[in-house]
């Protein structure tokens, strides 16, 4: 049960199918390039999507606005102290920022980087600084047959066997990803991390937490992980910082607000970073973020140390995942953090991958319920350096579940539109590229089908719901 209620109501529209067979034909079958207005449920993302408290909202009108030396900023970093105990904290505009700067400061040529996951921006910032990525996940991350709680741990002998043979002077870090966004939002398991975190402390390389999704984590931890179901959250946040040197995270994402930050625990990796930050950024108290996200950044921090304001999210997700897996429906199981999560080429066995099962599906989405969901497959991967197909590992489309948003209602008639397409699926066909962007191509390039399917697709609709939308 949720255990919040709403203050404040925005209305929605729903056009019909033949308003959306033409936004998604001028959005190039781009999700990103459609038009908010036409969409009904935005399911694209969580990020600065999680909606925000009335202590959040009352906290950002008390925001002390200066360029430099703001109170705001010092009741953030003084929270940062509190809640992970790092003494150094440095604001940015996004976490992507934090992953330019970490790259900028770690990262040369020939170093690799280890983690359980790569995450998009991750990668392309240590690319851009000549380092490559190496991920360590377990052998069964991907299985959807496999029940294992903590898809996002670590393989600590694959950790082990890539230390001896690259060596510790070419791994300045390993990047630990908390509620591993691009497998499904799976989590870590408090023990992997602090195995994690010994094995580099033997080595003596530093460990890096992405916390972007460590709120849907720190639940799972807390109700997956037996030793820590007697521990508070701000127990198992603690107990989980204390292992690690640097944390960064997106406050789009972590602390239901908009911005990002670096926590560091050395006055001399301070001061490196500090100079990047003023350049890049902002000034040291603000960091491009408004000071009024700033002071809901806070609030927004302390609550996410109260289960009850984590559960919603992950207990809404497991939902829509069970509702559709009871109709025989491909899902990333168990239910992760973030959103729910389908198996595109599960559900379009018949649709080849190089014709993006993902973006297929996702565009299919669309078109039969206003549902606006994110392509998390080879679309979103870049082409391999002699120009072939890198094709992705799995072919997911990801309803975001922004925390505290949608209502159960809603859920179920995503639910009910998506079990329509999968029993129509044979209609859907495949996608190419017409407009393909070499760096970051999922953001914006554009796409058409690759027969008159989507037609097709619309006329089925239309003979099965009449004059519904
Ligand atoms: N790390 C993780 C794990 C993320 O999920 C994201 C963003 C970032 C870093 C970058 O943060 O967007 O504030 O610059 N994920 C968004 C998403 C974009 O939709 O999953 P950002």
């Amino acid at each position: 049960m949720e255990m919040h209620r709403a203050k404040v109501v925005q209305k929605l529209t729903l056009v019909d199918i033949d308003t959306r067979k033409q936004n998604l034909e001028a959005a190039g079958y781009n999700q990103f390039l459609l038009k908010n207005d036409a969409i009904f449920l935005d399911m694209l993302t969580d990020s600065g999507m999680n909606v925000m408290s009335d202590k959040q909202l009352a906290a950002a009108m008390t925001g002390d606005d200066a360029y430099a030396g703001s109170r705001t900023f010092f009741e953030l970093a003084d929270k940062i102290k509190e809640i992970f105990g790092f003494d150094f904290f440095l604001p940015v505009h996004q976490g992507r920022a934090c992953e330019h700067l970490l790259a900028r400061v770690f990262v040369k040529p020939g170093d690799v980087i280890a983690m359980n996951y790569h995450f998009t921006t991750t990668r392309a910032h240590i690319m851009l600084c000549g380092g490559s990525v190496i991920e360590l996940n377990l052998p069964d991350s991907l299985d959807n047959s496999s029940a294992n709680p903590f898809k996002g741990n670590f393989d600590l002998d694959k950790l082990k066997a890539l230390i001896a043979e690259v060596g510790p002077q070419r791994m300045p870090f390993v990047r630990i990803e908390a509620g591993t966004n691009l497998i499904g939002g799976q989590p870590l398991s408090l023990e992997n991390i602090v195995a994690v975190a010994k094995i580099c402390r033997q080595h003596g390389i530093l460990t890096v937490l992405d916390a972007s999704l460590l709120q849907d984590n720190l639940y799972f931890i807390k109700v997956r992980e037996a030793a820590c179901k007697d521990m508070s959250i701000r127990e198992i946040t603690r107990a989980l910082a204390d292992e690690i040197d640097v944390i960064y995270f997106s406050a789009r994402k972590l602390g239901f607000a908009k911005g990002g930050g670096i926590c560091l625990r050395s006055a001399e990796l301070y001061d490196q970073f500090k100079e990047l930050v003023t350049l890049h950024e902002g000034f040291l108290t603000y960091g491009g973020i408004s000071i009024t996200e700033l002071a809901s950044m806070t609030q927004g921090l302390e609550e996410t140390m109260d289960f009850d304001m984590i559960s919603q999210g992950p207990q809404f997700i497991a939902y829509m995942v069970d509702e559709l897996d009871k109709r025989g429906i491909p899902v990333v199981k168990p239910a992760g953090g973030l959103g729910c999560h389908l198996d595109a080429r599960a559900f379009l066995s018949h649709v080849p991958q190089a014709e993006y099962q993902a973006g297929a599906l996702s565009a299919a989405i669309y078109l039969a319920s206003g549902v606006r969901p994110m392509e998390r497959g080879t679309v979103s991967e870049a082409r391999n350096e002699d120009g072939s197909e890198h094709f992705a590992d799995v072919e997911l489309v990801r309803l975001a579940m922004p925390r505290r948003l949608f209502t159960r209602s809603q859920i179920d008639y995503a639910v009910d539109r998506i079990h329509w397409l999968f029993e129509n699926r044979g209609l859907i066909g495949g996608l190419r590229f017409v407009k393909e962007p070499k760096v970051l191509r999922f953001f914006s390039g554009e796409l058409a089908p690759t027969s008159d399917w989507s037609d097709r697709l619309v006329a089925k609709y239309k003979a099965d719901f009449g004059d519904s939308l």
